[in-house]
């Protein structure tokens, strides 16, 4: 693999923390120029602060649930670096482990806003600068819960899903411009979001280990790794490619 993004330009949401944030930093040690958007500033703050040293990164404020803020942010990348080449989409909201009829609706609401719409808003304004361009790759971030049902998970599994319809049918349709539409469905990751599970859902990380054949965790680094081959030239020939990395959950 061309190892060797130099010269492009790549936004990743929801990269203040956890898969997002290691996405970024290997994007950087292969020499791309990135940028990192989120909610919590403090924590992108932090995030800018670790990977810095490592090459050309920016953090700026942007909320997936905000078509404004995601076009604000896409015009400042395109004024300040002249083009969008690649973008990870992120679809970072992890709601309660419960029963289908347990949930209360602003949970319901919240996870397909974040989730699901969150990533078609992203989608949206890449897309429209990348058409101009008649160039460019999209990764988005499915999971193993897009493939499959997951106990206690139904209205998460549902939005990713979604991401897997709408990473299929994009690619059909800008397929033509020299655009790269894929996903990938990670199984389950060592981040901080797993280890708050770990730390106080003690009966979730047990069921969710219970998922996986060798009871062994993704590094971030294996993930992000696969998200950076299929962002390369090297799968060109990839669109609508739902690329599974998961330890064997869903075999
Ligand atoms: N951790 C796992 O085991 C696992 C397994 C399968 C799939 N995934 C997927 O990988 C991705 C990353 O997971 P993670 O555990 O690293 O996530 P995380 O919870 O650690 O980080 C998510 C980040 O997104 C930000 N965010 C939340 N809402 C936002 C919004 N509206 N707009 C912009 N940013 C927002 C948060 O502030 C946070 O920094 C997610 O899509 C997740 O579903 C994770």
């Amino acid at each position: 693999m061309k190892n060797d993004f130099n010269e492009k330009i790549v936004l990743v949401t929801g990269a203040a923390r956890g898969l997002a944030k290691e996405v970024a930093r290997k994007f950087l040690d292969a020499n791309a120029t990135v940028i990192i958007t989120d909610i919590d500033d403090e924590a992108g703050d932090k995030a800018l602060k670790e990977l810095i040293n490592l090459g050309r990164i920016i953090y700026l404020h942007m909320d997936i649930t905000i078509e404004e803020e995601i076009e604000n942010v896409i015009n400042k990348i395109v004024s300040q670096f002249g083009k969008l080449d690649i973008a990870i989409n992120n679809s970072p909201y992890m709601p309660p482990n419960i029963l289908l009829d347990k949930y209360e609706e602003g949970q319901v609401r919240k996870t397909i806003d974040v989730d699901l719409i969150g990533v078609y808003n992203s989608m949206k304004y890449e897309l429209k600068q990348m058409v101009k361009q008649k160039e460019g790759k999209i990764v988005n971030i499915s999971s193993i819960a897009g493939l499959k049902g997951i106990k206690g998970l139904s209205i998460f599994s549902a939005a990713k899903h979604g991401i897997i319809g709408l990473t299929k049918s994009a690619a059909l349709e800008y397929m033509d411009n020299n655009i790269n539409i894929n996903a990938i469905c990670p199984g389950i990751i060592e981040t901080e979001s797993f280890d708050e599970i770990k730390n106080k859902h003690k009966d979730d990380y047990n069921y969710y280990i219970s998922l996986i054949p060798n009871k062994t965790l993704a590094k971030p680094e294996e993930i992000a790794s696969a998200v950076l081959w299929l962002s390369s030239s090297d799968a060109k020939y990839c669109n609508g490619t739902i690329l599974t990395i998961d330890g064997g959950v869903t075999i």
